[in-house]
């Protein structure tokens, strides 16, 4: 898929989309020869890439830096880069001058978290040409003020304010909203009012599509198994197994061999 038209057909004919994030070169052109649908450069490259806790260590640079050199590796797919940390909170040039920096990195499109005081920012970049991506519950960029990386919407109250600020979302002009850790029957209820497609990350299986952290489903981490999170190879174990052959084979003078020399 290479369009923000894609997304809404893929909603209209009930077509599932699915998402990773990247953040490199290698892993872009690996992705792009595969069957996913979309790409997100994701903020969560602070913490996967550079070792951050959170997500609000990820700035600007950071995330032009990494859209670029995704973008070199993509030619098949749609390219989402987050807005990082605040870039929102910073006055509307501020705003401008991010965008620019991320589109011209090659971003299609631009993920903002949360809903309330963006909403006019949403509307303006929209209006003015740029596809936004909506992300609502768990809203890592506000960690600290959610207490943690836990669900969102549990109770009534929430679980309503959550549903308001998606179709207010839909209403700014948002093509496509990602929910986070909320409850699958808030995510359908969402999935089922709003035209757009909803992406879902630990919110069930009734939201348009799905999108995992690329290291997280490749199973890199040993620690990190989250409830929602089916790891779909053992990359710890892959990774280490060729690192030590790779070792062993240097300590006992096996690599390089004839062949492999000039
Ligand atoms: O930054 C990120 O990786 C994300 C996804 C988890 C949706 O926002």
């Amino acid at each position: 898929m290479k369009t923000v038209d894609g997304f809404h057909k893929m909603k209209v004919e009930r077509k599932k989309i699915s998402m990773v994030t990247c953040y490199d070169f290698w892993t872009a052109k690996i992705i792009d020869d595969s069957d996913i649908d979309a790409v997100l450069v994701g903020d969560s490259a602070a913490m996967v890439m550079h070792g951050f806790e959170t997500t609000v260590n990820a700035d600007v640079e950071m995330m032009t830096f990494h859209t670029a050199a995704v973008s070199r590796g993509l030619r098949n797919k749609f390219l989402v880069t987050d807005l990082p940390f605040l870039a929102h909170k910073k006055g509307r040039d501020f705003l401008v001058q991010s965008v620019d920096k991320i589109f011209k990195a090659g971003a299609q499109a631009v993920k903002i978290e949360g809903a309330g005081a963006n909403l006019p920012d949403i509307e303006y970049l929209v209006k003015s040409g740029i596809p936004v991506m909506g992300h609502l519950g768990l809203t890592p960029q506000s960690v600290h003020q959610l207490s943690g990386f836990k669900l969102q919407g549990k109770s009534e109250e929430k679980a309503a304010r959550i549903l308001e600020d998606a179709k207010l979302l839909e209403q700014a002009g948002c093509f496509s909203i990602v929910l986070e850790m909320v409850p699958s029957d808030l995510a359908k209820k969402i999935t089922d009012k709003l035209n757009i497609p909803t992406i879902g990350i630990g919110a069930g299986k009734f939201t348009s599509g799905q999108i995992l952290v690329l290291q997280d489903l490749l199973g890199m981490s040993k620690t990190f198994s989250p409830k929602f999170l089916r790891k779909y190879s053992d990359g710890y174990e892959i990774f280490q197994k060729a690192l030590n052959y790779f070792s062993n084979d240097v300590v006992n003078n096996k690599f390089p061999s004839e062949k492999e020399s000039f």
